[in-house]
């Protein structure tokens, strides 16, 4: 949640920052600021809601600076207004700072410095940080001493960005629990969220690490952690192009990112899969092999979306590899006592790599002397840095906040453990080669799919009186259920619930009427004949049925209102299709209300607080 940027170097200042927030937005959008240094003066600029309003005000002013700090907020502290967007001063109003994260003894803190006679005029925990540091600056006279000294009294977590007229020269970085990384430049440097605001300026960078800080000028810069033990970090190169940033002709990035799928999902198998072997290569398992065999159980834990593909991988690997596993909230996980031993394997799934609650699941499995491995997009992230291994799924940049792109190259990564795990197991040559032959069939099925995206669109229109619709699936189809109804909650703010469609019965019956339609995700598989039986009970009462099923199942028709074909593939692979076709049913219900597809309210794609 929040993104931040921060510039020094020869280019205009308020560009770099305003550039870069409109590339960090997805990260918050509840309001936006920034603070520059011209003319021996702090300026600072914000304002309630998206950057375009910050640009509204800052337009025409034409400072000139070289220097500056930026900010994009997702509200956590302080309802979302213009005296409580960041950037935050501190008492002499000579220090500014921006912060991503959360200063949990804020209220001791603030407390604690009212009594030393200073003010606030802010509800943000932020201002009490920014006043912090100004209270030791008083004292030591020295900037980074005063960050320093400040976040030793901190409790919670921060990316921090700080700007003082008293040192100029210079801006202070510093993290803990939220992510940094600083891109080095021909005499510039860009301190930002994540990678997306920097590499329209640089590809090299450096991820900071946590109780890191990097004190930063226009020629040079020094890393140290919060304890002033001076540290060395290595270069990295970021992987992706400018243009994956772009929308590239569509109108949001989340249909963009819809569209990369066929793509996306080969970027995860390619080079891991040798389909005439039926086998599967995955390097970053390498040195874990042993331990995954020898695995008596594996704990998938993840939030959101990933949850969903956790719960496809669940029946993957049980399957395929016949051992035991359990999928948990990484919520739940980190706040009860969980019972694990050292052979369980515990693999974190999350897009960003960021979220907080998985990243604190992964610090208690490794407390509790697990393995503890990765399923990450965002290469270098904190979840990525922090687990003993693990596999990239390769997706690319995700910026639509609801995740598409994402949950099928997991399922993906997912399938392809799975195969890895079963073949050093029980699984034949024969099944692992069946398998890989489907795998790599699946970007062509997509691609069917996705060309008949209009006939969704005219599904959408026919049902977009609804208030409420149920997804119901299966076996494999369960998780895309849950999937599909989590999509269309998020960006049209229609009610839906995912629920597997025998425990229908069990409660959410009760609801079904001629307003509520409900979505079967029906392919033909083993169970196939009692969703059929579920389809009849809910048309029994008066339930219109969209039906997603599988080419040249016409018995389907006679059951369901609407019926969208996907192309046939295993039921294990199934998820990665009949979730297209959901995706794109909540984009095209989003889009005939309106909403603001990739912001949708409320939400945040990268969460970083609990
Ligand atoms: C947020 C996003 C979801 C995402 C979830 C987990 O809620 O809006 O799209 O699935 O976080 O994020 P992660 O980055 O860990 O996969």
């Amino acid at each position: 949640m929040c993104g931040i940027v921060g510039y020094i170097g020869e280019r205009q200042a308020v560009d770099v920052l305003v550039n870069g927030l409109k590339r960090l937005e997805y990260r918050g959008y509840d309001s936006a600021g920034l603070s520059i240094i011209s003319d021996s003066n702090l300026i600072t600029y914000k304002k309630q809601g998206k950057v375009a309003d910050l640009e509204t005000i800052i337009e025409g002013k034409n400072h000139r600076s070289n220097i500056g700090i930026a900010h994009t907020r997702w509200a956590t502290h302080g309802a979302p207004s213009d005296v409580n967007a960041h950037p935050h001063r501190d008492n002499s109003g000579r220090i500014s700072i921006v912060h991503n994260g959360i200063i949990e003894n804020y209220g001791l803190l603030k407390k604690a410095l009212i009594k030393r006679g200073y003010s606030f005029h802010t509800e943000t925990d932020t201002e009490v940080l920014a006043v912090l540091i100004g209270a030791f600056y008083e004292q030591t006279k020295n900037l980074e001493l005063s960050v320093r000294k400040a976040l030793s009294e901190v409790v919670g977590t921060f990316g921090l960005l700080v700007l003082s007229l008293d040192e100029p020269d210079r801006i202070i970085a510093a993290r803990r629990g939220s992510p940094m990384v600083l891109g080095i430049g021909d005499g510039e440097y860009i301190i930002a969220s994540d990678a997306t605001a920097i590499i329209q300026y640089t590809k090299q960078v450096i991820y900071l690490s946590d109780n890191e800080m990097a004190i930063v000028s226009k020629d040079n810069f020094a890393t140290k952690t919060i304890d002033n033990i001076e540290t060395n970090n290595q270069i990295h190169q970021i992987e992706f192009d400018l243009e994956e940033l772009e929308k590239g002709g569509f109108e949001h990035f989340m249909l963009k990112e819809i569209h990369e799928q066929p793509y996306t999902i080969q970027n995860a198998y390619k080079g891991r899969l040798i389909a005439d072997k039926g086998n599967v290569k995955l390097g970053g398992l390498r040195n874990v092999a042993d331990k995954l065999r020898n695995a008596k159980r594996i704990i998938f834990t993840a939030c959101g979306t990933s949850w969903h593909s956790a719960l496809v991988g669940e029946y993957m690997l049980e399957q395929l590899a016949g051992v035991p596993v359990e999928v948990e909230y990484a919520s739940e996980f980190r706040y009860r006592n969980p019972v694990l031993y050292p052979d369980d394997i515990v693999f974190a799934i999350s897009q960003s790599g960021e979220t907080a609650d998985t990243l604190a699941a992964v610090y208690e499995a490794k407390q509790k002397g697990c393995t503890v491995l990765g399923i990450v997009n965002v290469v270098g992230s904190s979840i990525a840095r922090e687990t003993e291994a693990g596999i990239y799924i390769h997706a690319g940049p995700e910026i639509g906040v609801a995740s598409t792109k994402a949950f099928t190259s997991q399922v993906m990564v997912l399938a392809l453990v799975a195969l890895y795990l079963g073949r050093m197991k029980n699984l034949s040559q024969l099944d692992g080669k069946r398998i890989a032959s489907e795998i790599i069939q699946l970007p062509d099925k997509i691609n069917q799919i996705l060309a008949r995206c209009e006939d969704i669109k005219q599904i959408a229109k026919k049902y977009i009186y609804a208030k409420n619709i149920l997804y119901l699936g299966r076996g494999y189809n369960f998780p895309v259920a849950l999937e599909g109804a989590l999509k269309l909650k998020e960006i049209s703010y229609i009610h839906a619930e995912g629920y597997p469609a025998a425990e229908m019965k069990h409660g959410p019956i009760a609801l079904i009427d001629e307003n509520m339609p409900v979505v079967f995700i029906a392919t033909k598989d083993e169970i196939y004949h009692k969703i059929i039986s579920n389809i009849e009970e809910v048309r029994a009462r008066g339930g219109k049925v969209i039906a997603i099923a599988t080419e040249g199942d016409t018995q389907i028709k006679q059951f369901a209102n609407d019926v969208f074909y996907i192309p046939e593939t295993l039921p294990m692979l199934t998820p990665i299709l009949s979730v297209v076709p959901l995706q794109l049913l909540a984009y095209f219900f989003a889009k005939e209300l309106g909403r603001p597809i990739d912001q949708p309210r409320n939400l945040a794609k990268s969460v970083t607080v609990e």
